[in-house]
């Protein structure tokens, strides 16, 4: 398996509740490395650009909504096989069907405030590292 970079967002249901090391832990845990990270507010424009593909979603308005309501912290991680690997260590994207000891399991709060978002394939992962973070802020 291939080193690979895939895209995190600690959401902000997240850090509202203080619990950016507790993820980070868990990620660093699964064998990820956090190779770049920034805490910001996304802007309206910003989160529905991130989201465009979920627009025709009758949960995109309140996504876009949640995901502005507070801080994020964008992060790049790296590692074999990274984009599965984060996947797994997340959980299913609603936290009644994720497994025991992933993120969403221990500490998302429903489906829209899951607490963390992931690439879901390489070719998302290079686009949505692109969206956050210039080549030279990625120190591996
Ligand atoms: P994320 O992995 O960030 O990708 C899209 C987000 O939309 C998802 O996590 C959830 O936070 C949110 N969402 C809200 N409702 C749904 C739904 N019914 N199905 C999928 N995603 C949803």
């Amino acid at each position: 398996m291939a080193v690979e970079r895939t895209l995190s967002i600690i959401k902000p249901d997240a850090t509202r509740r203080n619990i950016t090391g507790k993820i980070n832990a868990k990620l660093e845990e699964a064998g990820l490395r956090i190779v770049a990270q920034r805490r910001l507010r996304l802007s309206k424009t910003q989160a529905g650009a991130f989201y465009a593909v979920h627009k025709k979603r009758p949960f995109y308005k309140d996504l876009v909504k949640s995901m502005t309501s507070g801080p994020v912290v964008v992060q790049v991680l790296e590692g074999e096989g990274a984009v599965q690997k984060n996947r797994d260590v997340m959980g299913a994207t609603n936290p009644a069907n994720a497994a025991p000891g992933t993120i969403r399991k221990d500490f998302a709060e429903s489906i829209e405030a899951n607490s963390v978002h992931g690439s879901d394939s390489a070719e998302n992962a290079a686009q949505e590292i692109k969206f956050f973070f210039k080549k030279s802020e990625i120190v591996g």
